[in-house]
């Protein structure tokens, strides 16, 4: 498993001491907002033991972030096969966010992001990297927008895994960035 550092945080897989955490963004109302779902603590746990087991797997994917100064794993990102979905039938490689709400507001998501976004298009060699979120989760789509990408006209979809019974939670936008605009926003930088 890859383990990247920015200059706060150090990007990482998981670990034991991570699952209290972890079980928090996975069933807090408030984080949890966008989601049609909450995880129980078994489910939550369940969910690391995948996503670890897959990071390492992979090299990749969604994985934690810890403050350095003071050790403590505050959420995730990272780069993560999207599977099928409408504007991209053959899949793609997604880059995606969550973190506990007393560390959101400090620019960490978009600090590892960028580590992201680095590693996916260099290391990767990857073509593109795209995103989505709900229609009105304007916090995620903000950082979307501080990384570069673009919103693909046209591509909005309904997500196919919310369940109807969470209309206000199908509509997603779609954004992405291919490797050669990010190669000239670094050009730029
Ligand atoms: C989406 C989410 C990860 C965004 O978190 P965030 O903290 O707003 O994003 P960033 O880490 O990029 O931080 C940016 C904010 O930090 C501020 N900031 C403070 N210090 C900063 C610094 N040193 N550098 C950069 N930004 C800083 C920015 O001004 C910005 O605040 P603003 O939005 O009020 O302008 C968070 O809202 C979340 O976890 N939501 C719940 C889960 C979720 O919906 N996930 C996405 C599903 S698609």
């Amino acid at each position: 498993m890859i383990r990247l550092e920015t200059q706060r945080l150090v990007i990482r897989n998981w670990e034991d001491r991570d699952r209290d955490l972890f079980f928090r963004i996975n069933s807090d109302e408030e984080v949890m907002r966008f989601f049609p779902f909450r995880r129980s603590r078994a489910e939550a746990d369940a969910f690391l033991d995948t996503l670890r087991a897959g990071n390492e797997e992979r090299g990749y994917g969604f994985t934690a972030l810890e403050v350095k100064e003071s050790g403590a794993a505050i959420g995730f990102a990272g780069l993560y096969p999207s599977g099928p979905i409408p504007p991209r039938p053959e899949g793609a490689t997604e880059i995606g966010w969550r973190l506990a709400p007393e560390f959101q507001g400090k620019g960490y998501v978009t600090e590892a992001s960028e580590a992201w976004l680095r590693f996916g298009f260099e290391t990767l060699g990857l073509d593109e990297i795209v995103s989505f979120a709900v229609h009105d989760n304007h916090a995620s789509v903000a950082v979307m927008r501080r990384l570069g990408m673009r919103h693909e006209e046209g591509c909005d979809f309904d997500h196919p895994k919310v369940p109807d019974t969470h209309p206000a939670l199908k509509r997603h936008v779609f954004y992405t960035l291919a490797r050669d605009d990010w190669r000239k926003r670094q050009a730029a930088a």
